[in-house]
C-alpha cells in the first residue's frame, strides 16, 4: 500500500525517527497528523510542511502518559478527519543506568512512556479502523526488544513487552484488513542518549558514541516507508548490532561473550 494520500499519525513526531518519518511519508504524499508534548516546536515543524503545501500537516500535541489526553486528541481528530490509515507509535525514552541504582519509578515511568502509552492510543484508536474497514499499525520497538542490554533493564523489558503485544495483536486482527508492523531499531543517529533517563530519572544528557556512529536517521526512515508499503510485519534497521540476532540463535555461547561486553554508551 502506497503512502500517497493516506493520513498518518506519528506521536514522537517533534524529534528523531518520528521527525524524519514525517518528513519521508509527507514527501511521498501523505497527509500527516504529527503529535508530540511541545505544542510550539510542532507548530514550527506545521510551518515548515504549510510552507510546502497546506492543510497537509495538522499537528495534536499530547502526552502519551495521560490517558484523559489521549482520548481528548482522539476525539478531536475523529472531528477533523474521516480515518486514520496509519498509526506510528514511535513515542519512546531510553535508559542509562544499571538495574541496582535504579528507582522502580523510574522503571515505572519506562513502561508508562514505551509500552502502555503506545498501548492506550492503539486501543483508543482500533475500533474506528475495524469500523472503516482498514488501517495500519506501526510500533517502534527495538533490538533491545529482543536481546536485553546492559543499562537498559527497564527499557529492553519495556520494548519486548511491546513484541509481545502488537504480535499478539497482529494474530487477533487477522483477516480484518488491520496490518501490524514491528520496527527494531539499532543504533540511529538520533538525541535518544541525550534524553535517556537515568537512575534517578533525571536526563543522561550526553550523546553516547554509539548513538553518534548509529544509521543516518534519513536512512532509518526510507526503510520505514518502504516496510509500511510492502506491509512488512517485523523490521530489523541497524549496522552490526542486527547481527547479534543471528548469532544468539545460532551460537548462544559467542552471543553471551560480545553481550555481556558490549559497551553500554
Ligand atoms: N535512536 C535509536 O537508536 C533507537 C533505537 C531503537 C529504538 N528507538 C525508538 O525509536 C523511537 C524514537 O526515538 P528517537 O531515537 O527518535 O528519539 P528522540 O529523538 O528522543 O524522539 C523521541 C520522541 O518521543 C517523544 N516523547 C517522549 N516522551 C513523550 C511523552 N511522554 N509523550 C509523548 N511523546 C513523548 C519526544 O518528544 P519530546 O522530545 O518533546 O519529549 C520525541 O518526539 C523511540 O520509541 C525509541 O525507543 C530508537
Amino acid at each position: 500500500m502506497k503512502v500517497i494520500n493516506k493520513i498518518v499519525w506519528i506521536t514522537g513526531a517533534s524529534s528523531g525517527i518520528g521527525e524524519a518519518v514525517a518528513k519521508e511519508l509527507f514527501s511521498h504524499g501523505a497527509t500527516l497528523i504529527l503529535s508530540a508534548p511541545d505544542r510550539e516546536i510542532l507548530e514550527e515543524i506545521r510551518k515548515r510542511y504549510d510552507a510546502v503545501e497546506k492543510g497537509r500537516c495538522h499537528i495534536m500535541p499530547f502526552d502519551i502518559t495521560r490517558p484523559d489526553e489521549i482520548r481528548k486528541v482522539v476525539s478531536e481528530i475523529k472531528q477533523l478527519l474521516p480515518r486514520v490509515d496509519i498509526l506510528i507509535n514511535n513515542a519512546g525514552v531510553s535508559q542509562r543506568s544499571y538495574a541496582v541504582d535504579t528507582l522502580v519509578e523510574v522503571d515505572r515511568r519506562l513502561f508508562e512512556i514505551n509500552f502502555f502509552g503506545a498501548v492506550t492510543l492503539t486501543k483508543a484508536i482500533l475500533p474506528w479502523m475495524i469500523a472503516n474497514g482498514s488501517g495500519h499499525i506501526v510500533v517502534m520497538s527495538s533490538m533491545a526488544g529482543k536481546y536485553g542490554f546492559r543499562m537498559r533493564t527497564a527499557y529492553s523489558a519495556a520494548k519486548h513487552a511491546l513484541n509481545g503485544f502488537f504480535e499478539s495483536l497482529r494474530a487477533e486482527l487477522h483477516g480484518q484488513n488491520i496490518r501490524v508492523t514491528i520496527v527494531c531499531p539499532g543504533r540511529i543517529n538520533t538525541d535518544l542518549s541525550l534524553r535517556a533517563l537515568t537512575g534517578n530519572g533525571t536526563e543522561h544528557g550526553v550523546m553516547d558514541k554509539n548513538q553518534e556512529h548509529g544509521v543516518p536517521v534519513a536512512r532509518c526512515a526510507r526503510i520505514i516507508r518502504r516496510s509500511i508499503e510492502h506491509n512488512r510485519k517485523e523490521v530489523f534497521i541497524g549496522k552490526s548490532e542486527t547481527f547479534l540476532l543471528v548469532i544468539k540463535r545460532i551460537c548462544p555461547p559467542l552471543y553471551y561473550l560480545i553481550v555481556n561486553r558490549a559497551s553500554p554508551t
